[in-house]
């Protein structure tokens, strides 16, 4: 396995060689959101040396509101749409007296005492970017890590690991719509993304168009609906959209259990017959027919958005076709007059500090998204005690030998 991760940093266009042990682990955790610092704990309890690097003054990622990383997408009424249970550290439950779907403060808070609890805050490098990961030769021909590091008032310096846990976050680097539509350059009314949403005062009183059919979307517009003059909810395709609750139980929780040993098509039918009865046709509401089953695509979580289609407080329209001035065209050929147009049209998974030939050449081929980057056996972290957060969320899972540790 080593041959082969040296091979490959060959290939990559390494250059440096160390002359180190490498049968020592030590470890370098990207970001101290709740992947990191799951991560961390884990290094932890293993007792195998690490440094965790994060580029805010606090943990938390996205939870933390107004993040001075400007990288939380969270606005001020974000609740967690995964039950507390199921968002859970399997070693370290959410407090009893949380709701089941708590709000972004009492999530950053749940992340803080985990740090607290199990006493690796020392262990955080707090504004300190990553802004390199190259891998270099070892004596014994295995790979290691040169990672460079700014610290926020700080020089630039290069340590070394054996492995590095890759925990940025892959919601943070805004997808607008690309191309752009055609016109958006000479639209009269404001443009954002949803990562720079944050309170509904911002819509108040405004001929609001929310565009997608995520989390992002359902949340954005229905907040819109009770602050601004009208609210149209543009989507290029359908979805299934999951309400919160199921007879009085966190929606997650009743389709957690036996039923996800079951094969796909079978949860998949489930919860098709269960959302029939529950939530009915959505084509009633005014919304399109899915192209898919649910569980095919990320489920939107919301109880609120039938309500406020069912109010006539959202319009339902198809994708935008062009932008003409201050009006909005869609591709129905109806048209309506907009001043802001909120893009929830979800980031790009990108990884700013390695190149994408050493990604090419690292990361599992097709689980990029895990963001695995090592130069030793592939093995997961124990995920019973790690699941860092449930639901639709990809924990980060780690390709690296913690296995000889
Ligand atoms: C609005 C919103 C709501 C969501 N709600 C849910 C939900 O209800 N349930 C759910 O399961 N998932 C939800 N998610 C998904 C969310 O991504 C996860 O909940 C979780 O926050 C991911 O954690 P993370 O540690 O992987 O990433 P993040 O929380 O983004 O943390 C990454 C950390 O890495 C740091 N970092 C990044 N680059 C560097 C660098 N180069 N050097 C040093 N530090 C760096 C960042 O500052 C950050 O602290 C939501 C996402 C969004 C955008
Ligand atoms: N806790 C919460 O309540 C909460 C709130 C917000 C977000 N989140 C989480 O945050 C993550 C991101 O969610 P998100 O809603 O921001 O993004 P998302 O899930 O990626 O959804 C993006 C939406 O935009 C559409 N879209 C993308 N490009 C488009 C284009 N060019 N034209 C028209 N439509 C386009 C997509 O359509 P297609 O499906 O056709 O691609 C999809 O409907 C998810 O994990 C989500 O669960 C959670």
């Amino acid at each position: 396995m080593e041959d082969m991760a040296a091979d490959k940093a060959s290939e990559a266009g390494q250059t440096a060689t160390l002359d180190r042990d490498s049968r020592e682990p030590r470890v370098c955790v990207i970001g101290a959101g709740s992947s990191g610092i799951t991560a961390c704990q884990k290094l932890l309890e293993r007792r195998v040396d690490f440094d965790c690097y994060e580029m805010s003054t606090e943990t938390g990622g996205i939870w933390r509101y107004q993040n001075d990383s400007g990288r939380s997408a969270a606005y001020r009424s974000l609740h967690i749409n995964t039950s507390r249970q199921m968002m859970a550290y399997a070693a370290y439950p959410m407090p009893d007296d949380y709701p089941d779907y708590p709000d972004h403060f009492q999530i950053a808070a749940y992340f803080d005492d985990f740090v607290d609890h199990f006493g690796f805050r020392d262990r955080i490098q707090f504004a300190t970017e990553v802004i390199s990961v190259k891998p270099v030769s070892t004596g014994d021909s295995s790979t290691q890590w040169e990672v460079t590091v700014k610290p926020r008032d700080g020089e630039e310096r290069t340590e070394t690991y054996t492995d590095v846990i890759v925990a940025n976050g892959h919601h943070w680097n805004p997808r607008w719509p690309e191309p752009a539509f055609p016109g958006s350059d000479t639209f009269t009314g404001e443009q954002i993304h949803a990562h720079y949403y944050r309170e509904p005062s911002e819509l108040a009183g405004k001929r609001v168009l929310v565009l997608g059919i995520g989390n992002s979307a359902t949340d954005i517009s229905v907040e819109s609906s009770r602050v601004a003059e009208a609210t149209f909810l543009a989507m290029r395709r359908g979805a299934w959209i999951v309400p919160k609750y199921i007879a009085g139980v966190p929606t997650d929780r009743v389709t957690a259990g036996p039923l996800t040993r079951a094969p796909l098509f079978i949860q998949s039918f489930v919860l098709w017959l269960t959302l029939r009865l529950t939530v009915g046709k959505l084509t009633d509401y005014g919304l399109p027919k899915p192209d898919h089953m649910p569980l095919h695509a990320h489920p939107t979580v919301s109880s609120d958005l039938i309500t406020r289609l069912g109010h006539g407080d959202i319009t339902v329209k198809p994708n935008i076709d062009h932008f003409d001035e201050d009006n909005v065209v869609f591709e129905d050929g109806s048209s309506e007059k907009i001043d802001i147009v909120v893009y929830c049209t979800g980031y790009q998974i990108t990884f700013p500090f390695l190149d994408d030939e050493i990604l090419r050449r690292f990361a599992e081929p097709r689980r990029q998204h895990r963001r695995a980057v090592s130069g030793g056996q592939c093995v997961r972290l124990n995920h019973e005690a790690q699941r860092p957060v449930g639901g639709p969320s990809s924990p980060t899972v780690l390709r690296c030998p913690l296995e000889r540790a």
